[in-house]
């Protein structure tokens, strides 16, 4: 029998993704039969309460549950109260478990990771198939991230630890590996013969509302930009693997890392912008500034565009421009590829003027769509005027958008670990993220102010400016 045992069970994580997304898979059918979920967390509570608890929160989720899917989830679940840091707390549970193999998901803070895999170990928990899934941030920087990752692997082989970028499973994440192996015209172009520039951006309309005190000691780089970035960012740039396995795209995703430009006081200062909201409105809402939620001030950024170079044969020259920010005007996951303009046109001069360079847009969330913006010759008979179409591929199905959590559990429990980040790419990313976290400090760099509702500070739009480029939204 299977067991997927959650720690932090009452967390916003488990009740707001996993839960809903077990929920989600129970009703395609998609869990295998055996299963058992079980919820730990310190709050008492008995397995009715809990049942009623995560009843009410999928009813919430669902907009009304379904109540045969819920007849059958809920003969899956149950409930322990447990301090899972300590061995003691955990010797209830190992009776339970009954030396079953389990997989452990912590849903706990980063910083309870050492003491709950050596919790684990001492009271027998961490069997030879046992697995255990840990979130982001692993660390702060590189040297915590070293810690923590030492410390559960004196517990758990790299082979049994999933690390989650809830990013990887997002469809259309995956469908970026689709676009460029699975067809012969993109990969010879996917280069810096072709390619001017790589824009990446993350943009929410949410601001940071009660998660400061996590938010305020991470900032946008450290919450966005080393993990789902960093990640859209290998699977954009890196070799074709040698085939779809875990261990041979992570291989490639590294060189990517190992290939990032490393920043220095001076080029922070060109190639980098901060910045942190103001008050403003946002879709037509009045909303407050970021120190105003957090009740004093505070040098964290919520805002953070850069210019990120890959010193390697591929993409020399290619500026790959990433921007991700809190309290922007929409809410748009979005890579464009812009190919470089014609080498010399054959057309006068009046359809010159016409003429926009070849574009590659994929757009990951809300719309769905991969564009390929292509010129056309206008109809008509006077003379020869061009036009810009896009080619779009929309991919929205209609239907119920999968939680990214879906797959990863699906993918937990079946012990693919395709879509999990190896403990390497971690490293290295923070190795550049630290590179870029001392080079503002060095340069004494604070966050700019924007307004809540606004593209982020005037930097921003500097830094593309300055090479004659413009962001896509512009
Ligand atoms: P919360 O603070 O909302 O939840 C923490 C959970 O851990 C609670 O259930 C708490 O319950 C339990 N807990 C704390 N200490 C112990 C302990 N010693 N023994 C047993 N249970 C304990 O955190 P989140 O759910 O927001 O975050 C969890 C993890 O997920 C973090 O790593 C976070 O960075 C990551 N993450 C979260 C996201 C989100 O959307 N929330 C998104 C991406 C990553 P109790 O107090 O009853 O023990
Ligand atoms: C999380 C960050 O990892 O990703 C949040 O901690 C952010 O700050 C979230 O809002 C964005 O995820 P998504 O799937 O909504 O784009």
């Amino acid at each position: 029998m299977q067991r997927l045992v959650i720690f932090g069970a009452t967390g916003d994580l488990a009740e707001r993704m996993l839960m809903p997304s077990l929920y989600f898979l129970e009703a395609d059918r998609l869990l295998p039969p055996e299963l058992k979920i079980l919820g730990v967390a310190r709050s008492p509570m008995d397995r009715g309460a809990y049942l009623q608890r995560v009843k009410a929160l999928l009813d919430a989720r669902t907009e009304g549950l379904d109540a045969s899917v819920w007849d059958r989830f809920a003969e899956r679940l149950d409930y322990h109260p447990a301090d899972v840091t300590k061995a003691e707390g955990l010797a209830d549970l190992a009776e339970m478990l009954g030396g079953a193999s389990a997989i452990y998901y912590l849903a706990l803070s980063p910083s309870l990771y050492g003491s709950v895999c050596a919790a684990l170990d001492k009271a027998g928990l961490a069997c030879g198939d046992c697995r255990i899934v840990v979130e982001k941030p692993i660390g702060h920087d590189l040297l915590s991230s070293r810690k923590i990752n030492a410390e559960v692997a004196q517990v758990f082989e790299e082979s049994r630890v999933f690390r989650v970028d809830h990013y990887l499973g997002k469809e259309t994440v995956q469908n970026l590996v689709a676009l460029r192996f699975a067809n012969t015209f993109f990969e010879p172009l996917w280069n810096n013969l072709a390619i001017d520039h790589v824009q990446v951006t993350v943009a929410e309309t949410d601001g940071v509302g009660d998660r400061w005190p996590y938010y305020d000691e991470f900032g946008a780089l450290r919450d966005m930009v080393q993990n789902h970035m960093l990640q859209l960012l290998c699977l954009i740039a890196m070799e074709p693997p040698a085939d779809a396995g875990a261990d041979s795209v992570r291989d490639e995703k590294v060189k990517v890392l190992k290939s990032l430009r490393p920043f220095s006081r001076t080029s922070v200062q060109q190639l980098s912008v901060r910045g942190q909201y103001r008050g403003g409105v946002v879709a037509g809402k009045t909303v407050a500034a970021y120190e105003a939620e957090k009740g004093g001030p505070s040098e964290t950024e919520t805002f953070v565009a850069l210019r990120a170079d890959i010193d390697n044969w591929r993409w020399a020259g290619v500026p790959f421009y990433l921007r991700t920010g809190k309290r922007l005007p929409e809410r748009k996951t979005q890579i464009v590829i812009q190919f470089k303009p014609l080498p010399h046109s054959i057309f006068g001069e009046v359809a010159q003027q016409d003429l926009t360079a070849n574009r590659l847009v994929i757009d990951l969330q809300p719309k769905e769509d991969i564009s390929l913006l292509l010129m056309n010759r206008k109809t008509g008979m006077s003379g020869t005027r061009l036009q810009a179409l896009p080619l779009s591929l929309s991919l929205d199905a209609g239907g119920r958008r999968r939680i990214a959590y879906e797959r990863l559990l699906l993918d937990v429990l079946a012990g693919n670990p395709a879509l999990f980040v190896r403990r390497d790419e971690v490293e290295l990313a923070w190795s550049w993220i630290d590179g870029v976290a001392h080079a503002w400090s060095d340069a004494g760099l604070p966050p700019k102010p924007y307004a809540a509702g606004s593209w982020g500070p005037a930097g921003a739009f500097a830094l593309l400016e300055r090479s004659g480029r413009q962001w896509l939204d512009e």
